[in-house]
């Protein structure tokens, strides 16, 4: 199979968009992440993520979202798998951690769920 690389842009089966830069020598990549949805009622604005891949052909790969519009937290983590065609998919598995005011409403502030993500065309290409 061609390489899969995590860098471009990313849309999922939400509408949330993302955006990888370039990765360096030892996996680890930045990027933004434009969530289409949300658990609270505050206007969305673009986050910031951080993560490591592994170097190889299908790699694994997990990531971390800072939401910066409210004080919760996403950690992705996935494989980027390409098929016969050359098309990359990213299936992901996240936890959304959202902010408990107290350790008694621990037990209901983790969501769990899957994300498919597939490569956002260039508007050139
Ligand atoms: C929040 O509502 O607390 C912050 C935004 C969370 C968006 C979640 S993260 C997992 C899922 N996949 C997305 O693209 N958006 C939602």
């Amino acid at each position: 199979a061609d390489q899969c690389v995590l860098t471009g842009n990313w849309t999922n089966d939400l509408g949330s968009n993302m955006t990888i830069g370039k990765l360096s020598s030892n996996g680890e990549f930045a990027g933004t992440y434009h969530t289409a949805v949300t658990t609270t009622k505050k206007e969305i604005k673009i986050s910031p993520l951080v993560g490591t891949q592994h170097n190889n052909t299908q790699p694994t790969f997990g990531f971390t979202v800072n939401w910066n519009f409210t004080d919760s937290t996403t950690v992705f983590t996935g494989q980027c798998f390409v098929d016969e065609h050359g098309k990359e998919t990213l299936k992901t598995m996240w936890l959304l951690r959202s902010h408990a005011d107290s350790i008694d409403d621990d037990w209901k502030a983790t969501r769990v769920g899957t994300d498919t993500f597939t490569r956002l065309r260039k508007r050139w290409e």
